[in-house]
């Protein structure tokens, strides 16, 4: 079977290395923010561009903290995508913000500026940008369209690891970029892990206060955190998996190279070519096609495995039915919901899988 995902298959060399981190950790006597996480903050701020990196428990938390360091909170609005991980919305909910959900551009699956421009209100404090899939696109509009209209702009970067535009890293556009490193993710740790990431030393000084309770010094509480501390084992995992990441990426995007030369099939759309090389760094390499379910088993039956990202827009999902939404309605999240198919696309695979997925998807023949 050609997984999405082969941990196992990952170089003997890499995980002798986790090994080695482990015991180190271990030695060391100390387990939760520490020296390992102050390393992986700053190597990870120096890579991402950025002066600040804050470690936090997982992604989600890091946008939820992202926001809240900024002052998003009760009464405010923050307009997002309804194609995306659940994570991103419930982050917002979770300040107390109400999400509004603007549409995507059907080529990209990506938020669609005129869309978000119908979501705007009095009351919007920000846009959280979801780098989808692990693509970064448009960045100068959207840096123009939040000083526009005066809201902050957050990435959830959390499938875009150092995607880079005109030579700018993904989190680096806006004021917080917010990361994940959920195993799966393009850098993963060996559990919960994620990281905000910012040019602004007062709100990485907030961040890093409200993921300790909101702790500035030991047991004062000046305000209302929450507990989303790194801890040394995950730390010093990300930054032995972080030599891996050029090479890792790199095979990834060939990956897609080959996908795109080589799916040729009338039921089947690749993705939109990027910006540049460099602004995506395939996450998920996602095509579409009108019978999606025919095509995900008929591959099941030829060995390979494929997921949907996201089978379910979040206007649908119970608890966000009555979410204020674009008033022209959200039908592109809705069709792409209904036809996108993710493919193996992960540094593990063989030249031989990738050949096989090719003819595998070019030999599907509809319903
Ligand atoms: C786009 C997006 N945002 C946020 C998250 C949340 O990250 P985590 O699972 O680390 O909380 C994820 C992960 O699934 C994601 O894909």
């Amino acid at each position: 079977m050609i997984l999405m995902n082969d941990f196992k298959a990952e170089p003997p060399e890499l995980q002798a290395a986790m090994l080695c981190a482990a015991k180190r950790v271990i030695e060391s006597g100390w387990f939760v923010l520490g020296k390992e996480v102050s390393a992986f903050e700053q190597q990870w701020a120096l890579a991402c561009g950025l002066g600040y990196g804050v470690g936090v428990g997982n992604g989600m938390d890091a946008i939820e903290i992202a926001l809240r360091a900024l002052g998003v909170g009760r009464g405010d609005e923050v307009i997002t995508t309804p194609m995306t991980a659940f994570a991103t919305v419930l982050a917002i909910i979770r300040t107390g913000a109400t999400p509004v959900l603007a549409d995507i551009d059907p080529q990209t699956a990506l938020l669609s500026l005129d869309s978000a421009s119908r979501c705007v209100s009095a009351n919007t404090k920000a846009v959280v940008l979801v780098h989808l899939y692990g693509q970064i696109r448009e960045m100068d509009l959207w840096v123009a369209f939040c000083a526009n209209y005066g809201i902050a702009l957050i990435e959830d970067c959390a499938q875009a690891h150092l995607a880079s535009l005109n030579d700018k890293t993904a989190g680096s556009f806006g004021i917080i970029g917010a990361y994940s490193f959920y195993p799966t993710k393009n850098l993963g740790a060996l559990g919960d892990a994620g990281i905000i990431v910012t040019h602004d030393e007062k709100l990485a000084v907030r961040a890093s206060q409200l993921r300790n309770y909101g702790q500035s010094v030991r047991y004062q509480h000046p305000e209302l955190g929450l507990n989303s501390r790194l801890d040394e084992m995950q730390a010093a995992i990300l930054l032995e998996r972080l030599k891996w990441l050029p090479d890792f990426t790199e095979r990834r995007r060939q990956i897609a190279t080959a996908y795109f030369d080589g799916i040729k099939n009338p039921y089947v759309t690749c993705p939109a070519l990027p910006e540049s090389r460099s602004a995506h760094v395939y996450h998920l390499f996602v095509v579409t096609c009108p019978c999606r379910d025919a095509l995900q088993a008929y591959l099941q039956q030829n060995q390979i495995q494929t997921f949907i990202h996201y089978p379910i827009p979040i206007h649908m999902q119970e608890p966000c039915r009555n979410l204020r939404h674009d008033p022209f309605g959200l039908v592109n999240s809705e069709r792409h919901a209904d036809t996108c198919l993710s493919l193996p696309c992960h540094p593990q695979m063989s030249d031989e899988d990738i050949a096989t997925v090719i003819a595998a998807v070019n030999s599907f023949q509809g319903k």
